[in-house]
């Protein structure tokens, strides 16, 4: 699964084109269409996982592991939370980077509960940002009329 998110990203970075100044000057990532809701509803999951990692490093800050473990088990369901008819539309690609992620926070729950080791948990933490990056170098979301959102 790291493999696949390390991939993604050297994917991107070749894809991208760079103008003078060094910066990218347009957008390829792969083009996810969707509706204007479904959007803003993703990106509101997407925000509540910033939240949560801000909560997950709190906690962790005061060695506070049961506190990793609640925000961490929290954030599992985000990924199933996509309506169905979104998740249709969705590379295989993503759902594996989102199935890897939910996978990952069960995991530090159990471990922050289990093993209380703080060093761990970083390094779990890690991982979970390799998903997060790996999928933002990787993917877009765009907003696309009814008939061409149902191509394929
Ligand atoms: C499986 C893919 C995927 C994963 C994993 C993922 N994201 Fe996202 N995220 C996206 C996409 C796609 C967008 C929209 C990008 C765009 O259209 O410009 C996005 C957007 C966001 C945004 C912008 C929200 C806004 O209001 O504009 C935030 C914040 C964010 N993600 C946080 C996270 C965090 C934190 C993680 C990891 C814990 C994460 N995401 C993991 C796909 C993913």
């Amino acid at each position: 699964m790291k493999q696949t998110a390390a991939l993604l990203m050297t994917l991107a970075l070749t894809t991208s084109a760079w103008a003078a100044d060094g910066l990218p000057s347009t957008d390829n990532r792969v083009a996810i269409p969707v509706s204007a809701k479904e959007r803003e509803n993703t990106l509101y999951e997407m925000r509540t996982l910033l939240h949560g990692l801000f909560n997950i490093h709190t906690a962790l800050s005061r060695n506070d592991m049961k506190g990793v473990a609640v925000a961490a088990r929290s954030m599992s369901p985000l990924i199933s939370r996509i309506p169905p008819s979104v998740r249709d539309r969705l590379p295989t690609e993503f759902m594996e980077m989102g199935n890897a992620l939910k996978e990952t926070w069960e995991t530090i729950a159990r471990d922050a509960e289990q093993k209380q080791n703080a060093p761990h948990t970083q390094a779990q933490l890690a991982e979970v940002m390799a998903y997060c990056s790996g999928c933002h170098d990787s993917f877009q979301f765009k907003v696309v009329s009814g008939k061409s959102r149902n191509k394929r």
